[in-house]
């Protein structure tokens, strides 16, 4: 286990909010967005090697409030609630969106947006949103796509291609994990490492 895994591993449940104005001060913090069922609850537990710490379901919307997992004092790991989850009021999926704009908007310390895209499904429209709402307010963001594993070896490399023509970016900037099979994790532990300072 390198470093950057064994002091991830000591993270812990620290707090759940809906209102991301009483989340109180983190001295660093890193979040974890996009769409509902794309994985981020899964990956945060791949990241930190728990089974359970971050609550995962094949039912989309399982996330529905901000979920704070605090590694070291102070130094926060966020999973926040999945966008485009169909079922529901209106006013739900509303609240939902909001959550995550207001936490966006509040967070001194985040040094990294870390966006969950579906390997499969590829970069949906919501998506996309995200991209640009994250650009126009200058936070910084890194893609990861998730569910690699779902992906034939033998298409792996022209899914990669597809993808990233479609985000127009350079296939390395992009983190390309399975945290099912926990693939591609050892950098992602290592880049939050940096990020947290840890
Ligand atoms: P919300 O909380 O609803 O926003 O969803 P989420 O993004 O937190 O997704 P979650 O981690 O709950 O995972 C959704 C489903 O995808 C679960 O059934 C997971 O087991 C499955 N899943 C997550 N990661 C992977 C992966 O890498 N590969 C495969 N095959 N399935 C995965
Ligand atoms: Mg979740």
């Amino acid at each position: 286990m390198n470093s950057a895994a064994k002091t991830l591993n000591e993270t812990k449940h620290y707090k759940t909010e809906v209102d991301p104005q009483k989340l109180g001060e983190s001295i660093v913090e890193v979040s974890f967005v996009g769409r509902s069922n794309v994985g981020k609850s899964s990956l945060i537990n791949a990241i930190c090697q728990k089974k359970n710490m971050a609550h995962s379901s094949q039912t989309p919307g399982k996330t529905r409030t901000i979920n704070v997992y605090e590694v070291t004092r102070g130094r926060w790991i966020i999973d926040l609630p999945g966008y485009g989850y169909a079922v529901g009021l209106k006013t739900e999926k509303d609240k939902l969106g909001k959550i995550i704009e207001d936490y966006l908007h509040a967070r001194g310390n985040l040094s990294m947006v870390f966006i969950i895209v579906d390997a499969v499904a590829g970069p949906t429209t919501l998506d996309m949103v995200m991209f640009d709402w994250l650009e126009h307010y200058s936070l910084p963001f890194r893609i990861v796509v998730n569910k690699i594993d779902k992906i034939k070896v033998s298409q792996l490399q022209e899914r990669k291609r597809q993808i990233v023509t479609q985000l127009a970016v350079d296939p390395s900037e992009i983190f390309w994990v399975s945290s099912e099979k926990k693939a591609g994790i050892a950098d992602l532990q290592k880049e939050i490492a940096q990020l947290l300072q840890i």
